[in-house]
Parts: C-alpha cells; structure tokens; sequence
C-alpha cells in the first residue's frame, strides 16, 4: 500500500518520543498498519531543540503550512492549549486529514465542536493520551463498555499531584520542595498551576465523564478544588487515622439516569482501599458498571514515553482507518517468533 504521511505538531515532553519512536520502529508500525508511516514534518517553535531528535530537514516553524501541504494523512497534535492548536486541528479536517491529539484542554472546552467538524469532513479524531497518559480508558469506555451501562468513573488521573501527595507522605517533605521534585522529572505541565489546582484532572474528568455517560460535559460543569493548601499536618494526621491523601476525580450518573455530576477534589481514602497503593505518578481509575461490575484501569499517567505510547496507538488505528475502515492488516504481518515451552513470570 502507499505510504502513509504524518506532520507532527510539537516536539516537547511527549512529541520528541513520538518522533523517536515514530523513527526507530518504522518497520514495526508498518508491520501494524499494513503500509510504511512516514514522518512528513514536525512543526516547532523553537527549532534548535527539536533537532536533537528529528533530521534538520523535517522541522519547520510553519505548523499551518504543513498541515495545509494537501498530502498530509494524520496531523498528531502535540502543542496543547487552545489555540492554535484549535485552528490547526481544524484546518487538518477541512484538508482530509484524521487527528491524534492529546490536547485535554482543548477536548474539555469543546470537544464536541471538533468531533463534530470530523464528522463534517469525514476524518477521524482520536485522544487516548488526552487522559491518563499511556493506561488504555478512552477506548475501553467507547467500545469495549459500549453494550454496558457505565454508572460511575472515580480515580486519580493527574501524575504530578499524586506525586506531589506520595513524596509529601513517604519523606515529611512540604508541598513546595515536593512540586519542584515532579517538575525537575518532567510530570508537571509547563505551568504546574494546571495541575496544582485541579485544571488538569477536571478537563480529564470532563473527557472521562462525556465518554462514560454518553453525555456533553463541558470543563466548567466540573467542580474543582486543588492541593495547594494541604499541608504536611494534613497528611500527617490522615496517616494517624489510617488514610492517606489523593486528589480524586470523581464522574458519576445519578440513579435515575437523568443527570451526571464530576467533580474533582483532594479526599481521605483509607489505606486498605487499592486507590491509596498508588504511587509516584501513576495513576488509576475505577470503572463501575451494570453488568461488568467494577474494573481497575491502572498504569503511568504521564511522562513522554507513556504518552507517547498512547499516541502511537491512536496513530497505527488511524491509519488503519485511512486505509481500510478500522481493520488491522491480516494474517500475512504476524511475525512467526518461536514459543517456548515454558515462560518466567
Ligand atoms: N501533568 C499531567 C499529569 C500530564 O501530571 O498527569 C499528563 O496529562
């Protein structure tokens, strides 16, 4: 099949691995998608930077001009923020192209607005790294639960708090020299206030609860309060009553099906529940259904390489997408790798 071409819009935390990745297992996407991926061109803001990962010919500061280049199948938006990642993702649907993105502010805000200018042009959009980083929700909520009636999504879906709330707990430190710690490793958003004060997790909560329900949920509808004002006694006095602190994001159905609420906040949780086991910057969450029961998504939720991971994978679906309606290649691409009797655990 022809190859497939991909511009990359962003090359910071998360878009350097893209390209990375993107690079170094060419030969194992394509084996996946069934035709060559090839990177088209990344646009960046400041090119210097970028180089370090991609080869000097591929870069451009023109982000609108390559979307617009006509030859573009998958624009992988990276940018964040609304705009111009809002004009950009447009302009990709109106030229045919499909979009990976993992923009949740955007998605939050007005998600609806762009799945329905998709649907206008007949081009895909998907965001499974827009929450939760490299942990597979989105698309199990979608399809896997989309024959279950799903009544209630509760967990921890942003990194640096809880990294901020584990190392406030396991060494005595204050709020302040924890923050820097998750900053200084890559967890916090360029402005950590989007993650401090909640921002974060209610554009996620917003995503999640509009997923689950099936449901319009804007990010203003989303309670938010943040972790600014826990203090070290808080924690401390939590831990003397057999809690710990997490902020929880928290998307529920009410009985009669009629309204949804998501809110998100920090809460007690006692030791014993599995949510208070999550460390660093996982991040886990809860799924309850009526016939499936409850499920437990858990795994890392930030960091480039898990979202990378994350956004490869909406990556290989939408070009599937592009080439054949959503099926994978056949048979022939299964690798025949020997099968050992018995495996180590
Ligand atoms: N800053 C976010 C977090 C990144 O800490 O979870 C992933 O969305």
């Amino acid at each position: 099949s022809r190859p497939l071409r991909v511009a990359l819009l962003g090359c910071g935390v998360v878009g350097s691995q893209v390209a990375r990745l993107m690079l170094t297992q060419a030969d194992d996407l394509a084996a996946r998608v069934g035709a060559p991926v090839e990177l088209a061109g990344v646009a960046v803001r400041r090119p210097d930077r970028a180089r370090e990962t991609v080869p000097p010919e591929l870069v451009t500061t023109d982000a609108a001009g390559l979307v617009a280049s006509g030859d573009i199948d998958v624009v992988v938006e990276l940018i964040g923020g609304i705009e111009p990642a809002r004009t950009l993702i447009d302009s990709a649907f109106a030229h045919g192209a499909s979009v990976v993105t993992a923009n949740k502010a955007l998605l939050a805000q007005d998600g609806p607005a762009r799945y329905a200018e998709a649907e206008r042009h007949g081009a895909d959009l998907y965001f499974e790294a827009a929450v939760a980083g490299a942990i597979p929700l989105l698309r199990p909520l979608r399809e896997s639960l989309a024959g279950d009636r799903v009544n209630r999504v509760l967990g921890i879906v942003n990194g640096t708090t809880n990294f901020i709330l584990d190392r406030m707990e396991s060494t005595g430190a204050g709020y302040g020299e924890a923050l820097a710690e998750a900053s200084a490793l890559g967890y916090a958003e360029a402005d950590p206030t989007a993650d401090v004060e909640g921002f974060d997790a209610a554009a996620k909560a917003a995503i999640l609860a509009g997923i689950a329900f099936h449901s319009r949920v804007s990010l203003d509808e989303v309670h938010r309060e943040g972790i600014t004002e826990i203090t070290a006694s808080d924690i401390a006095s939590a831990r003397a009553m057999g809690r710990t602190v997490k902020l929880l994001a928290i998307c529920e159905r009410s009985q009669d099906g009629r309204s949804v609420t998501a809110r998100v906040h920090p809460a007690m949780i006692p030791l014993s529940h599995p949510l208070a086991s999550v460390r660093e910057a996982y991040n886990a969450v809860f799924v309850e259904a009526d016939s499936a029961g409850q499920l437990m998504f858990y795994g890392p939720g930030a960091g480039g390489a898990p979202t990378a991971s994350a956004v490869l994978g909406d990556l290989v679906a939408a070009c599937r997408n592009k080439l054949n309606g959503g099926r994978g290649p056949g048979e022939s691409a299964y690798a025949r790798l020997p099968v050992r009797p018995m495996g180590e655990v």
